[in-house]
């Protein structure tokens, strides 16, 4: 019987289709699930990036006051930090590294960075009076 032959040829047809159909849709789903871990962890780099840089303490009238510098020499030292100690590594947290090692490390960074003397003292200060600000008002 030729129509029956054919009927059978139909439903396989639409058998095949269906099943690749599911691949497709299968595809997209695993994709679909895979960019959503891809597109987080690619967010939660991009949010921590954020933090991490807003973290460098940007000089104001109260840590200006609190470390006995003025303003623009903090900001000064701020802005070769960020420009300058930021040029070969990450520009470490203020906080991260006591005033101690800061003495020790600036001079021999400084060199490296090739910043005249006055900038190296206002870096130097400016790493003090952020240091002094994380701390908070109470401990000072
Ligand atoms: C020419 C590149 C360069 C520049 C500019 C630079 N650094 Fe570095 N820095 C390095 C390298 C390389 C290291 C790691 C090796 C080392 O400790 O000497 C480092 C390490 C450090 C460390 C960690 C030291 C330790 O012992 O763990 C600190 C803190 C630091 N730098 C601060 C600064 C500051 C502040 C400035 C700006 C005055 C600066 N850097 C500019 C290259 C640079």
């Amino acid at each position: 019987m030729a129509s029956s032959r054919l009927k059978i040829k139909f439903w396989i047809q639409i058998k095949v289709f269906v099943d690749r159909l599911k691949i497709v849709a299968g595809g997209l789903l695993w994709l679909n699930g895979f960019m959503k871990w891809v597109l987080l962890i690619i967010g939660v780099c991009v949010v921590a990036g954020c933090v991490a840089k807003t973290q460098i303490p940007v000089p104001d009238t109260a840590m200006a006051a609190g470390s006995g510098h003025s303003l623009q020499t903090l900001q000064r030292g701020h802005a070769v930090y960020v420009s300058q100690c930021g040029r070969c590594h990450e520009p470490m947290m203020p906080s991260k590294v006591s005033d101690e090692d800061w003495h020790v490390v600036v001079p021999g960074m400084a060199w490296n960075a090739g910043i005249s003397q006055s900038d190296e003292g206002a870096v130097m200060k400016y790493l003090h009076a952020a240091r002094l600000e994380s701390r908070g008002p109470q401990s000072r």
